[in-house]
């Protein structure tokens, strides 16, 4: 796999995607929006990826925003189109039925910060640094952040954040239930990877269909309740949770297949 703006490792059926561009502190560009949405297919498609990991070039950031570059000369008519495609992006990793763990290794700041949380959840380095500073710039949130900011840390906390440009450390965004775990950096993929391996033990379409039922808490266009009914409904024809319940009941430890 090789991408213009990614750098891409595959480790014990986990995808590593390193966003590449070190020297704007990886600013998502439009390439960079191209490369995730092309590379996002390839994690839906290939079964010997099992789960990824998102994370930024370098020490100091995860991505500390859309390139501002880009944004000199835009019109009404494309910013809207560039929001839409942000968003349609980061609804492919919102709704990857593979887990997909952010590792905010540094700033993630604009559509850094808009782009951890379209993620499962985050796990971030102790120099972690999360805001939506884009009213700095006279412009606002515009790959989802008004929307996922506030599902994740409440409409207080999210309003001031996003009125006001101001970004708070890891230990305060951990406090506002932002992030799932703050750690050294030198240990953020290892915690990842801790995760990640007790998922991969898991049936796939089991964990799939728990990514679904819990998005499903925001679709405006479903009843989460009966969304989950359904999916619960649809694991019991798969042959994993025949093996599962067979494994439990016999004392023995399950060998999920995926089927
Ligand atoms: N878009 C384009 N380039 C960016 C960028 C962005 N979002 N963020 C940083 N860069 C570039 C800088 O222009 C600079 O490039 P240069 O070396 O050619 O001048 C380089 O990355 C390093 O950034 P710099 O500002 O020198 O680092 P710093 O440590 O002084 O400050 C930040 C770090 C993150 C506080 C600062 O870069 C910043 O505020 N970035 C913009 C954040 C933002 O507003 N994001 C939302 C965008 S909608």
């Amino acid at each position: 796999m090789s991408f213009q703006t990614l750098f891409t490792k595959m480790e014990d059926h986990t995808l590593i995607i390193t966003i590449n561009r070190p020297d704007v502190l990886n600013a998502l560009n439009q390439q960079v929006i191209n490369d995730l949405d092309a590379v996002l297919d390839r994690v839906y498609k290939f079964p010997e990826i099992k789960s990824v990991v998102i994370t930024g070039a370098g020490l100091k950031s995860f991505v500390a925003g859309a390139d501002i570059k880009e944004f000199e000369s835009l019109t009404k008519e494309q910013a809207t189109a560039m929001a839409k495609k942000g968003q349609s992006v980061f609804a492919k990793i919102e709704n990857s039925p593979k887990p997909i763990i952010a590792c905010v290794n540094g700033y993630a700041l604009g559509g850094g910060c808009e782009l951890a949380m379209s993620c499962h959840f985050i796990i971030a380095s102790e120099s972690a640094i999360f805001g939506q500073p884009e009213v700095n710039l006279g412009i606002m949130v515009g790959y989802g952040g008004s929307q996922r900011l506030t599902q994740r840390v409440g409409k207080g906390r999210s309003m001031e954040l996003i009125i006001t440009g101001k970004t708070i450390n890891a230990t305060q965004a951990m406090n506002y239930g932002l992030v799932n775990y703050v750690v050294p950096q030198t240990e953020l993929l290892d915690k990842a990877f801790s995760i990640l391996r007790v998922c991969h033990e898991k049936a796939p379409i089991a964990v799939a269909n728990s990514i679904k039922a819990v998005n499903a808490v925001w679709d405006k266009t479903q009843n989460g309740y009966d969304t989950e009914a359904e999916l619960f409904g649809a694991c019991f024809v798969t042959e994993d949770s025949k093996e599962g319940i067979h494994a439990f009941i016999n004392k023995k430890k399950p060998n999920f297949k995926g089927h």
